[in-house]
């Protein structure tokens, strides 16, 4: 069975502190900060001066100081801390490392949606890319998407992009009918409401956690649906001493490490994603070395995109 331990190498291994340690040193010589999503490899998270969920690191990566942003997550998220703090250089360990769910959706979409439902305020998952956010109106993330969807005038129409999960997520908790759009995520696709059913039936006193990312049926039977560092928070909070986790396996890490005395299950031990598990400390020592790959983007993209973003941080 995979399960987190799969995906670290040991700490005991020497060539492993070297490369640490060569990291540190040109992190140092060119002002560079290293941010990491929840579910990179345990190597990437030990190494990383932020690890969090999507709205803390694109938070962050807008008020650092630094001059070099590695980010290591997926592209989105990399675009994300360029379009709010573009004066920094922002460097991806991997330029493959794409999402999915952030492909399907393109600006011709967003236009006929748009078409289709005059006066609509469009809500876009930052999930996305730069081009779709650049024809939002604002972003939103896990963690704030029932804050900012609340935010909108009653009488607007909203169109919620490109997560219909997410977005049925949003309808239940706010009570709001929403355009949706139907993209999805693949890797949290494939957690079954009967993979929960036999987990609770396994392990009676568990404590269920899910990402809203999940098939509706999912969520409905977890015990908090919420982003990935807020289950973090919720776990820490929670005494159950046995946690099944339905979300991408990464997040099993760090949860792992912050409570040494609990035990997590996961709900499916193939809600893996791919692309959040092609950065490696070797490819962050290569992007400082050679100051690459970076995100660039074209002007009118970055000041568009921007405003969507701006607005999303101002409400959280
Ligand atoms: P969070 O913002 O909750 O970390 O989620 C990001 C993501 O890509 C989940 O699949
Ligand atoms: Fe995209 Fe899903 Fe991977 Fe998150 S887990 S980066 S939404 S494919």
């Amino acid at each position: 069975m995979k399960t987190y331990e799969a995906l670290v190498r040991t700490d005991t291994d020497p060539e492993l502190s070297g490369l640490v340690e060569r990291i540190r040193l040109l992190k140092e010589r060119h002002h560079a900060i290293i941010l990491a999503h929840n579910y990179q490899i345990g190597e990437v998270q030990d190494v990383a001066d932020l690890i969090g969920d999507s709205l803390e690191l694109a938070r962050y990566a807008a008020s650092t100081e630094a001059d070099v942003i590695v980010f290591c997550g997926v592209h989105f998220m990399a675009e994300t801390a360029k379009i709010l703090n573009p004066s920094r250089k922002v460097l991806v360990p991997d330029l493959k490392a794409g999402c999915p769910m952030s492909d399907m959706i393109t600006p011709e979409e967003v236009d006929r949606l748009r078409r289709e439902n005059p006066g609509a305020v469009v809500v876009t998952y930052v999930n996305s890319p730069a081009s779709v956010k650049a024809k939002s109106d604002i972003c939103c993330t896990s963690a704030n998407a029932v804050r900012i969807v609340s935010s909108i005038p009653e009488d607007k129409p909203v169109i919620f992009i490109p997560d219909q999960f997410l977005g049925d997520f949003v309808q239940r908790a706010t009570g709001r009918k929403l355009v949706l759009f139907e993209g999805f995520c693949p890797t949290h696709m494939r957690i079954m409401a009967t993979d929960i059913d036999r987990a609770r039936e396994e392990h009676p006193e568990a404590f269920v956690i899910a990402h809203p990312e999940c098939q509706p049926e999912v969520a409905r039977k977890a015990d908090v649906v919420s982003s990935t560092s807020r289950m973090a928070t919720a776990v820490r909070e929670n005494p159950a001493r046995k946690v099944v986790v339905g979300t991408e396996l990464g997040m099993i890490y760090r949860l792992q490490k912050e409570n040494p005395d609990k035990e997590f299950i996961p709900a499916c031990t193939s809600c893996d994603c791919a692309n959040m598990k092609v950065n490696s400390l070797e490819k962050i020592l290569w992007a400082l070395e050679d100051m690459a790959p970076e995100i660039e983007l074209p002007e009118t993209i970055l000041h568009n995109a921007r405003k969507a973003l701006d607005r999303m941080i101002e409400m959280s």
